[in-house]
């Protein structure tokens, strides 16, 4: 026999999955509606409005892939890329390398721009790979979950629209917490996923595709590897006026979708985006005044998802158990280079708030405390509370 599923009350402070939003958990327990019933095509151009909204865009083509960022990822790219296509991809942390390993498994030839882990890639870099090739596409992760650095866009768009190439950005942490703005930008490819900013759970990857980079699909020499990705096919799921089964949707996971979406819709984006960067603020000062340094560069810090580096003589993977043992927070690790180096705390969604912020910085600073790094104590809290009572 096996007991009711029951799981801790945890608070999630690491590079997401965060915490759901208990409307979206409502709305999962919405019953099934079949595929391609009436009421559930509502549900879906509902979704594909809000989602336009969120992301910024009129893209026509603009739905949610099924499964995490990652099928988003290699949805956008196993769509474009054809082999032997040239693809310029920023890599200065870890997801931007995995945007080059699908590229290649794509058939792609890759030139990768290598930034420094915890600093942007410049504009110039990419640009002086596009002398080098004439790239299809260039793409970069607009904001690096493993080293919490905030891409400035606009130069490099530029720059790919001047060569002739499409320009993709990895909004998989960004969506719902920063602004992306894609036509704004002129960004022609974008995805995202439900478990960070959009307060949801795991399960869909939000994309979109300008209407330049739907030509690029549609004029492809080859078929699409990928039946499951293929957008041209759930697209006549997603839109018009008669739809054809592609997959099983999960209805669940459209509902939190649709749900997440409103939330975000009814606080105001840049009422959600500043709430973030607000958040951020606090939880930096808090840590710097408790000798945690930050190991993104200062202005271009990503506000959902701070990365501090560890002290000398302090174990990672203590600290964190003990948070999780003791207070109930998850935290997460480094990934990379920044391994067993630097903690990564996201403020990402509702976990953007003044109680976690104050929650999380007094539990690491006593954590610290025990572990040799004493400050006075409510140091970290009262830098942190200081930000908050000067806004
Ligand atoms: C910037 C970025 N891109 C892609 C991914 C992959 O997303 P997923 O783990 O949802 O597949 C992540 C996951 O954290 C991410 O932070």
């Amino acid at each position: 026999m096996y007991d009711e599923l029951k799981v801790p009350p945890r608070i999630l402070l690491g590079p997401g999955p965060t915490i759901a939003n208990p409307r979206v958990l409502k709305a999962m327990t919405t019953p099934m509606l079949g595929y391609l019933d009436a009421d559930f095509v509502d549900i879906m151009d509902d979704t594909v409005a809000l989602l336009r909204q969120v992301f910024g865009t009129q893209n026509s083509l603009t739905f949610p892939v099924s499964g995490t960022g990652t099928s988003g990822m290699e949805t956008a790219l196993i769509n474009v890329i054809e082999p032997g296509d040239h693809v310029i991809v920023g890599i200065n942390g870890y997801f931007g390398g995995r945007i080059a390993e699908i590229a290649e498994r794509c058939g792609g030839v890759v030139t990768p721009v290598h930034g420094d882990w915890g600093d942007i890639i410049e504009p110039d870099q990419i640009a002086e790979a596009c002398n080098k090739v004439s790239p299809k596409l260039v793409a970069v992760v607009h904001g690096e979950t493993s080293t919490g650095i905030l891409q400035p866009l606009e130069k490099i768009i530029e720059i790919a629209h001047q060569n002739d190439a499409l320009f993709l950005a990895d909004c998989v942490t960004t969506l719902g917490g920063q602004p992306v703005s894609l036509d704004a930008r002129g960004i022609d490819i974008a995805y995202s996923c439900t478990q960070k900013c959009l307060a949801g759970p795991p399960g869909l990857s939000p994309i979109s595709f300008s209407d330049r980079a739907v030509e690029v699909i549609r004029n492809r020499k080859t078929k699409i590897q990928s039946f499951y990705m293929d957008v041209t096919l759930l697209e006549e799921y997603w839109m018009g006026d008669t739809r054809k089964y592609h997959h099983t949707l999960s209805m669940t996971l459209v509902y939190a979708l649709r749900e997440a979406l409103r939330i975000v819709v009814e606080e105001g984006e840049e009422t959600r985006y500043e709430r973030h960067e607000h958040n951020a603020r606090a939880l930096i000062a808090g840590a710097e005044a408790i000798g945690l340094e930050p190991a993104a560069s200062e202005n271009h810090r990503l506000p959902m998802l701070t990365t501090l580096r560890i002290p000398n003589g302090v174990d990672d993977a203590t600290v964190r158990k003990r948070l999780i043992q003791d207070y109930n927070i998850e935290i997460g690790g480094g990934l990379g280079i920044f391994a067993g180096k630097a903690w990564r705390i996201g403020l990402m969604g509702d976990a953007a708030n003044e109680q976690y912020v104050l929650l999380v910085l007094n539990a690491i600073e006593k954590l610290l405390g025990e572990v040799g790094h004493s400050v006075e104590p409510g140091t970290a809290v009262r830098a942190a509370a200081a930000v908050y009572q000067n806004s």
